[in-house]
């Protein structure tokens, strides 16, 4: 019988959560942004990655830098959000220390009179490393960080055939926002297989999650999944969106894999979607989606929606017609069952009564994996 590797306390424990910064969040390459983030020369943006903030900025010739956001004086943070460089050079705004492009310390006030002897060239902003991936920004808090394509070089055969700068985010369809549960948890639910057929019963039955392929590449969760025969049947009627994938593609179905340690991709025949997962406290954690679709006219949007309303309108259905429409089992929403079930795993963690039942041997064999992943993260020194 296969048994959860954690405790209820790995969940709701500080003291883990602040290891976990320390030891995962610390050391790993983290999603900045869209490359179209930051496409402008003079612009930055700012991005946490565990307990640090970092900046990325590009510069008046178009260099990518990337730092720690504190200055070294006493720590204040020095660029906020992102947009515009306030200045041609970096400026901290308590007492005015100032930065180039390079992060090195330049001037500062009564500079001979109050740090006689001072030498700058020991005082420039701590280095992060800054990469370009999928039309993706990533940044690692590390100056001397594995290289970003080693990192994810075990994954790249296993991601949808896209070129994601090519696509477009349509405006206004961000989803941000915080749910009641670790991180972990919101991870494990999202490489789940065994709950997707029994949850999302109504809400994510276009896919045959009978026939899904998953397995870990390295520390990366690699999964896909082909499309349910009725859906398949009748796709350029049935798809919501103008289709990313030929029909006849041997891939056609969606990618749902998790780059570790939390940040989810879901790329499926018509959009394009990440899914990042941002610890905010033990009991905290902010996710955040965009998606991206098609390059194409707003007139073959339209016309696919009508065409497909139809299919989904008797395809999408609540998990238990029992429950009111604002209620996460009969929204007919799968996020919304998602976070529900996060949620209140979260708070029976917290019970001294409780404990883990045994773990299915493969619908459920991926969050072992990543547990076990976790744990050796967290022992490495
Ligand atoms: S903290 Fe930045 S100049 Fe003092
Ligand atoms: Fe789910």
């Amino acid at each position: 019988m296969e048994h959860n590797l954690f405790t209820a306390k790995n969940y709701t424990d500080p003291a883990i959560f602040e290891l976990e910064m320390k030891k995962i969040f610390s050391r790993c390459w983290h999603f900045a942004g869209l490359v179209e983030d930051l496409s402008q020369n003079n612009h930055y943006l700012t991005v946490q990655a565990g307990y640090n903030n970092l900046v990325i900025t590009r510069n008046d010739r178009g260099g990518l830098n990337a730092f720690h956001n504190s200055c070294r004086h006493r720590g204040m943070k020095i660029l906020e959000g992102s947009g515009k460089m306030p200045h041609s050079h970096l400026s901290c705004p308590y007492h005015d220390w100032t930065y180039n492009w390079q992060g090195e310390l330049k001037g500062l006030p009564h500079e001979k009179t109050q740090f006689k002897g001072l030498n700058k060239a020991c005082l420039s902003l701590k280095p992060a490393t800054v990469g370009i991936c999928r039309g993706m920004l990533w940044v690692h808090p590390d100056q001397d960080a594995t290289p970003l394509e080693n990192y994810f070089a075990a994954m790249s055969e296993h991601l949808a055939p896209y070129r994601i700068e090519e696509l477009i985010e349509p405006k206004g369809e961000t989803f941000d926002t915080v749910i009641a549960a670790n991180w972990k948890l919101v991870v494990e639910n999202y490489i789940d297989h065994y709950h997707l057929a029994q949850l999302h019963r109504g809400t994510l039955n276009m896919y045959d999650h009978k026939k899904a392929q998953f397995r870990f590449c390295d520390d990366h969760y690699y999964f896909w999944e082909p499309l349910s025969t009725e859906f398949h049947r009748n796709l350029t009627s049935n798809s919501p969106l103008p289709l990313l994938m030929e029909q006849d593609s041997p891939q056609l179905g969606t990618f749902v894999p998790m780059l570790f340690p939390s940040f989810g991709l879901a790329e499926s025949e018509s959009s394009w979607s990440i899914y990042q997962v941002i610890p905010l406290a033990a009991d905290k954690t902010r996710v955040i989606i965009r998606t991206k679709v098609k390059n194409a006219s707003s007139l073959s949007f339209l016309s696919q929606a009508a065409r497909s309303a139809k299919f989904w309108t008797s395809r999408v259905k609540p998990k238990d017609s029992n429950y009111p429409n604002n209620h996460p089992l009969g929204s007919a929403d799968f996020m919304q069952e998602d976070i529900y079930v996060c949620e209140q795993l979260q708070k029976s963690l917290t019970s001294p009564y409780f404990e883990f039942g045994p773990s299915a041997a493969h619908g459920e064999a991926p969050i072992r994996g990543f547990q076990k992943r976790v744990l050796r993260w967290l022992k490495s020194s």
